[in-house]
C-alpha cells in the first residue's frame, strides 16, 4: 500500500468514527444527526414577526364569529340567557346547567371561585362594590345587594357578565358559559347570605 492510500485509509477511517461516534454519548453539543428526517423544520413561534402575510404578523386573527370547539354552546337559553321567543331573560339558572356541573353545591363552589378572580377586583367579596380596582379610581359599581339587582333575573345577570353593561367591560372571553351561570348562582347565594330574615326574637317572659 502507498502511503497516499495508507492516509486516505486512515483519514477515511477517522471520519467514520467521528460522524457516527457521536451518538449514544453524552455530550454537552448539539447532536450530528446525518439524515436528518422531520428533526428540524420551518416553523412561527406565536407573537413572532412573518414575511409571508401582508401584515407581517405570524398569528392570524380568527375570523369574525369563531367559537372555541369546547366554548360551544348549543342551548341557545343556556348560551345568551334569553328565552328562546326572546321575549325576555332567563328566569332561573338552568337546570341543564346545574346537572352538568354535577349539582348545586359544586357550582357554587365553581362560582365562588370564578367570583373571587373576575368579580372582587371591582364588587369586592361582599359584593358591595369596594373592589381594589374602584380604591383606586374606577367607577364603583352599585352594590350586587341592591333590590334591583336582587330581583333581576338570573340570565340578566349572566348577560352583564358575558357582555358587559355601560361602564362594566365584559367578561365573555374569559368566562365560558358554565362558569358565568356559576357566578350568577353564586351571586344569588351571596345575596341571600345579607338578606335580613326577619325573625322576631321570641317574647321575653
Ligand atoms: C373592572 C371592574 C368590574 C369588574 C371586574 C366586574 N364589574 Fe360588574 N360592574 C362594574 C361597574 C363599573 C358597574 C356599573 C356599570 C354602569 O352602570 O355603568 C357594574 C355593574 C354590574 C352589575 C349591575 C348591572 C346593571 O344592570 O346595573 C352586575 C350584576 C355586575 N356588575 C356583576 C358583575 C359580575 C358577576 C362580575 C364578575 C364576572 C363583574 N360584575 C365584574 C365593574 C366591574
Amino acid at each position: 500500500m502507498s502511503r497516499t492510500s495508507l492516509l486516505l485509509a486512515a483519514t477515511m477511517i477517522a471520519a467514520t468514527a467521528f460522524a457516527t461516534g457521536c451518538r449514544g454519548q453524552k455530550s454537552e453539543d448539539s447532536p450530528i444527526v446525518l439524515i436528518r428526517n422531520m428533526y428540524h423544520q420551518p416553523r412561527y413561534n406565536p407573537q413572532s414577526a412573518s414575511d409571508f402575510f401582508e401584515d407581517g404578523r405570524t398569528m392570524r386573527t380568527p375570523v369574525e364569529g369563531t367559537v372555541a370547539r369546547d366554548r360551544f354552546e348549543e342551548n341557545e337559553e343556556i348560551s345568551t340567557g334569553r328565552l328562546n321567543d326572546d321575549s325576555g331573560y332567563v328566569l332561573t339558572v338552568p337546570e341543564d346547567v346545574v346537572r352538568r356541573a354535577g349539582g348545586m353545591d359544586a357550582l357554587l363552589v365553581r362560582g365562588q371561585e370564578r367570583f373571587g378572580i373576575y368579580c372582587t377586583p371591582c364588587h369586592d367579596k361582599t359584593g358591595l362594590g369596594n373592589g381594589t380596582v374602584v380604591q383606586r379610581g374606577y367607577q364603583k359599581p352599585p352594590s350586587l345587594h341592591d333590590p334591583r339587582i336582587r330581583t333581576m333575573p338570573d340570565g340578566q345577570l349572566y348577560a352583564t357578565i358575558k357582555n358587559g353593561v355601560r361602564n362594566m367591560p365584559a367578561y365573555g372571553s374569559q368566562v365560558p358559559s358554565a362558569d358565568r351561570w356559576a357566578v350568577v348562582s353564586y351571586v344569588r347565594a351571596l345575596e341571600l347570605s345579607q338578606l335580613s330574615m326577619n325573625v322576631q326574637p321570641e317574647p321575653q317572659k
